[in-house]
């Protein structure tokens, strides 16, 4: 943790600009009266028992909280299943034949799912896995595209207790063998494919790869979405639409204790191996439910909400699936790229739809601005009411852009700071309270404490930058990373006490006192929105045949936020070939994903080091973003270096007269 927080993309120039929201926005919203600010910071274990009394509980909690730091336990005693509060609630209240999700595949072919419809294929899902022998508290690994099975697996795993650890379809065989078995999963399901600009994706070869790596699966449900040819392995393999479709929709949903586990979700932490992030049942239900209601102002009867992440993240599984169904709201749900067929495929969807909400990424933004605000305003987008952005910081003028070409200047923007780890939103503008600024999250969600603080902890002073911590805990913490306590303790809890949760990432006060998010402060980086560690893509490189060394750095990007920048010594026998940069390029994207492929990679005779041999990171960040170096003759290796630097500012300089890529 040598380095500190640096200024990211977020400029500070801008704090003085403010968006008031709408008059006829405010009249309507959930949230008008910043009292309820103040009354969640004064009562807040008070708060979140008032938000946990919006869910259909099976038996009531005993204590709100137990909190023996760095553990927390929520509602403590309660019972209840979280598929019974997103679906068979509503049903029960007459809002069955209310569309959940419209779906619409990337070839342009559709379905709507109804909550009642929706409730009895989850229902026919649990006991289709029940009779492949899934019982409460095993694990189930998902790795689907953006198919309805992709919530109703998680749904049905939820509706019979069995935990689910969601693998993103754009990952690697490894990285799904390596999720397979940190968590034990004895089930998987996946799709024989899927569509992703124009071309099938073969999801379930990869699949195979997987579990011909590991012997911990023993059944496999198959989605069919593509209709390739497959392969299926006898006794282990079984087609999803042979399976659950004769099923009874009769399959009462599981009690199951507050704090049972819901689910895993991997992330990159700053070692090799990704994190699972462990989130239980009704502290998380109860976060997301409340944020996805208040901060997207969510009327259930009206809006046609959309976030257009994918599942695969923490994004989908809170504000796609757990947040949005709670709420009994109608969705869209969307397989494909944003730009397929054509730049406006999302400015058509929402125009067709007459989509309220739209909950999208910075760098999804930024590809918008650079396609051109004449695909937006080809398109009647007027129904749009509210927009939300997350994942990483927004640049004020991406900021803008979407206020003014996709917001027509009318929608409030919700800038939502949270992490995998957070569960549900942490830090964002209320949208009928919060005098928007463009480039900052500005304001703690009701309840939550977060405080800025310098190296030795102590609260940073308005106009003063630091790191962010959250000083308190809130419903939909994580409880710990799946089977390595000491690791949750160590990652989190261990830099300023058991009491003060570290974020890793820099923040800076306003002189309003309001927050800005300056980027992470560790050793992740945050590619498109997606972090991935720089440890994960060195240890991808040194697995390769030809590499001795590797080191790993993030430089800023336009687009991407961050961009991969890769330094790598070859090994003594290994020959510097041509072809060699992109094969190196493709191993890691093998590796790990296609997400974490670097963008470039250099060769080097050496890499920056210290006379005692350790690779000195700030260093190579410097050089990843071709800055002049400043004194390196304390190094082992200072022409090397130098060397290296040069090269690297090359390519800075032909990049920016837009000769790369
Ligand atoms: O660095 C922050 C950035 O994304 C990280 C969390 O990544 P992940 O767990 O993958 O979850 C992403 C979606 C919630 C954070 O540590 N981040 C997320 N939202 C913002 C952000 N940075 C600045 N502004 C945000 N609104």
């Amino acid at each position: 943790m040598g380095t500190g927080p640096e200024p990211a993309i977020a400029s500070l120039a801008t704090e003085d600009e403010r968006v008031a929201p709408p008059e006829d926005f405010v009249a309507d919203a959930h949230v008008r009266d910043a009292d309820v600010l103040r009354r969640a910071d004064e009562d807040w274990q008070g708060w979140g028992a008032e938000q946990a009394g919006n869910l259909r509980w099976l038996a009531p909690w005993q204590r709100v909280l137990d909190w023996t730091p760095p553990h927390a336990q929520w509602f403590v005693g309660g019972q209840l299943n979280v598929a019974d509060n997103c679906l068979d609630r509503h049903v029960e209240a007459g809002h069955g034949e209310q569309v959940a999700f419209h779906w619409e595949g990337e070839p342009g072919d559709a379905r709507a799912l109804t909550y009642a419809e929706l409730r009895d294929e989850v229902a026919r899902c649990a006991n289709a896995l029940r009779a492949l022998g899934v019982r409460r508290g095993d694990r189930v690994n998902i790795y689907l595209p953006m198919v309805p099975e992709l919530p109703v697996a998680m749904l049905a795993c939820a509706r019979i207790g069995a935990i689910h650890s969601v693998v993103f379809a754009g990952f690697s065989a490894q990285s799904l063998v390596d999720r397979i078995e940190d968590a034990g999963s004895r089930g998987l399901i996946t799709a024989d494919g899927s569509y992703r600009k124009g071309r099938v994706v073969p999801l379930k070869e990869a699949a195979d790869e997987a579990m011909a790596r590991t012997d911990v699966v023993d059944t496999c449900l198959v989605v069919r979405r593509t209709g390739e040819p497959v392969a299926m392995q006898e006794g282990r393999d079984h087609w999803y639409h042979d399976l659950v479709p004769t099923q009874s929709a009769d399959c009462p949903p599981e009690p199951m204790d507050a704090e049972d586990v819901l689910f895993i979700l991997y992330t990159s932490g700053t070692t090799g191996k990704p994190k699972g992030i462990t989130h239980t049942t009704g502290g998380y239900l109860t976060q997301v439910a409340a944020t996805a209601r208040l901060v997207f102002d969510l009327k259930p009867d009206h809006d046609v909400y959309w976030c257009a992440a994918d599942i695969g993240w923490v994004t989908g599984h809170s504000y796609i699936v757990y947040g949005p169904l709670a709420n009994r709201v109608t969705s869209l749900l969307y397989e494909g790229a944003p730009d397929h067929p054509a730049p406006d495929r999302l400015w058509e969807m929402i125009a067709r739809h007459r989509a309220t909400i739209l909950y999208t990424a910075p760098t999804a933004i930024r590809s918008f601005m650079r396609a051109g605000p004449e695909h937006p305003a080809a398109h009647d987008l007027s129904s749009l009411r509210l927009l939300g952005t997350v994942g990483e910081p927004i640049n004020p003028e991406a900021w803008r852009w979407y206020h003014r070409h996709i917001g027509g200047g009318r929608c409030p923007i919700v800038d939502t700071w949270w992490q995998t780890e957070t569960g549900a939103i942490m830090i964002t503008p209320l949208p009928g309270l919060t005098h928007t600024k463009p480039g900052a999250a500005q304001q703690p969600f009701p309840g939550i404490k977060p405080v800025v603080v310098d190296n030795e902890g102590t609260p940073v002073e308005p106009g003063q930058g630091g790191y962010l911590t959250l000083q308190r805990p809130w419903p939909g913490m994580l409880r710990t990373i799946w089977g390595d306590d000491q690791r949750y303790r160590d990652t989190y809890w261990s830099r300023f006490g058991e009491e003060v949760y570290f974020a890793g990432d820099g923040a800076k006060l306003d002189a309003d006192g309001d927050i800005w998010l300056l980027g992470r402060v560790d050793e992740v980086m945050n590619v498109s929105g997606h972090r991935i560690s720089t440890t994960e893509v060195e240890s991808a490189l040194v697995d390769h045949p030809s590499v001795a060394e590797a080191a790993v750095a993030g430089r800023a990007d336009a687009l991407t936020g961050q961009a991969i920048v890769a330094f790598v010594t070859l090994a003594h026998d290994a020959q510097e070939r041509s072809d060699l940069v992109d094969e190196l390029r493709a191993h890691v994207a093998d590796r790990i994903g296609k997400l974490a492929r670097p963008a470039e990679v250099h060769l080097a005779p050496d890499l920056p080091k210290t006379r005692s041999g350790k690779i000195m990171r700030r260093l190579l960040t410097d050089i990843a973003e071709g800055r002049e170096l400043g004194d390196v003759t304390t190094l082992a290796n200072p022409d090397a270096v130098r060397e290296l630097a040069e090269r690297a500012r090359q390519e800075a300089t032909s990049r920016s007269s837009g000769n790369s890529e």
